[in-house]
């Protein structure tokens, strides 16, 4: 059947079946805590019912603007950082050819930056756009985050100088707060296109509004099968669906549970390496939501078979506070067999005729078995195919597990006061204004 579908067998070595289910009761508390708005954090609730809330006219526009931009520009330039990237990043990574980027027919190419500070890469990035007819999608929910301003700053000019400022400023569009904010202020004063993230939708929640589906548009993916996933994953986890039935349930349960046996560690597994950005954009909102009071489960990360063969060993035998959840893909969007070789030189001929993903799919089996009996209990998690559809149902499952999950923990799952500890040390450093004593102090104790 087509499902996104959970599978809890391959824990039970290491936990028992009842210490899952006894979460049941406070899972169900906690979905309401969600549904009513009454837990945690409740502020930032504006992500659980925007698959529904989002409006075909909303969706329209989006696709409108990505249209414009698609049609002026050979490069599309996306400036954020944190959850004002990744969710898109792992869109479209997810749903493109692994090539698109050697492809010279497909265009725009979509550039992600401002993701750092590193001088090398964004120095770079303006000797390509040189000769490049480009445009910007400046994403930044506060506004004022440094790795994405400084980027912007810097491309802006340099789009300006390129096309002069009036046809700059209908290249560039803002995704930004209402009315606050450095961004908005420059937005609203040079004229440009703006879309709005709403105020009670936090970064690594935003997928779903603008800030994800724009880019996902830009590149060509069809936003509204995508968002027609998520709400079809709304619907199967919500409160109405019992716990046994709801797959968001279901996992936030299985890794709370596995986390009391001092599982410490949660790596998510893909087989496809288009999944890889899905996982980095699954670490920051599992990270971020649950990382705090001294509390939470570690989200990591790896690409199989790939990373088998650098961090197959420590998974194996290293130290036991590690579990896995491997997200796989039912069907592959391509068929490729193991061609026969009547001198079978290599040997491989008992491979002959066999598709890749039944090797690949071999290889997955093999090693949740392997790791299992090795001590790192394996949740699974499968989509029938890569398609916008089941990327969008990706979204919001993880999302409302993580909430779900984050209540379990008994954190807020909506906020990350941690993220400003080093912003204030670098601001501090680089003397900004207001910041002098601590930059005394920050020298002082460095040595500078
Ligand atoms: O999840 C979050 O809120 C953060 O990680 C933000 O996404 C990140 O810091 C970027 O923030 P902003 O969109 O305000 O530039």
């Amino acid at each position: 059947m087509n499902q996104l579908k959970v599978d809890l067998s391959n824990i039970y070595t290491q936990v028992a079946k009842e210490e899952v289910f006894a979460l049941k009761t406070k899972i169900a508390q906690n979905q309401l805590l969600l549904e009513q708005g009454t837990g945690k954090g409740s502020d930032f609730l504006g992500w659980l019912n925007l698959p529904s809330s989002i409006t075909k006219e909303q969706l329209y526009d989006i696709q409108h603007t990505a249209s414009e931009l698609r049609a002026k520009s050979d490069v599309v330039v996306i400036v954020g950082i944190g959850g004002s990237y990744l969710g898109a990043k792992a869109a479209i990574d997810s749903l493109s050819s692994s090539f698109t980027q050697l492809t010279e027919d497909v265009l725009p190419k979509i550039i992600f930056a401002g993701n750092s500070i590193c001088e090398d890469y964004h120095a770079e990035l303006l000797e390509l756009l040189e000769t490049k007819r480009y445009s910007i999608v400046v994403i930044s929910k506060s506004g004022t985050t440094t790795e994405p301003a400084i980027t912007f700053r810097v491309l802006k000019q340099h789009l300006e100088r390129q096309v002069g400022k009036t046809e700059a400023a209908s290249r560039i569009v803002a995704i930004t707060d209402l009315s606050k904010g450095a961004l908005r202020k420059l937005a609203d004063s040079e004229g440009y296109r703006t879309f709005v993230i709403p105020d009670d939708v936090g970064g690594r929640f935003s997928v779903l509004t603008p800030v994800g589906l724009l880019p996902i548009a830009i590149a060509g993916i069809d936003i509204v099968k995508l968002v027609e996933g998520a709400r079809k994953a709304m619907d199967d986890t919500s409160s109405s669906v019992a716990f046994d039935q709801n797959p968001a349930c279901i996992y936030a349960a299985a890794r709370n549970a596995l986390y009391q046996k001092g599982k410490k560690v949660e790596i998510l597994v893909n087989f496809t390496p288009r999944l890889h950005y899905l996982t980095e954009w699954w670490k920051q909102l599992f990270g971020e939501s649950e990382g705090k009071e001294g509390k939470g489960i570690f989200p990591a990360g790896v690409d199989f078979t790939t990373d088998l063969h650098s961090m197959g060993q420590y998974i194996q035998e290293g130290e036991r506070m590690l579990f896995e959840t491997v997200l796989s893909v039912e069907k592959p969007s391509h068929r490729l067999v193991v061609p026969d070789d009547p001198d079978n030189l290599d040997q491989l001929n008992f491979l002959s005729g066999k598709r890749f993903s039944e090797v690949n799919l071999m290889a997955q089996m093999g090693t949740i078995a392997a790791h299992s009996d090795g001590g790192v209990p394996c949740i699974s998690i499968s989509i029938p195919e890569l398609s916008p559809y089941w990327v969008g149902y990706l979204f919001y499952f993880f999302e409302r597990a993580c909430a779900l999950s984050g209540y379990t923990l008994g954190v807020n799952p909506f906020d990350q006061p941690g993220v400003e500890a080093y912003k204030r040390n670098m601001f501090a450093l680089l003397g900004k204004p207001g910041y002098e004593a601590d930059g005394r102090k920050l020298r002082e104790k460095l040595g500078l």
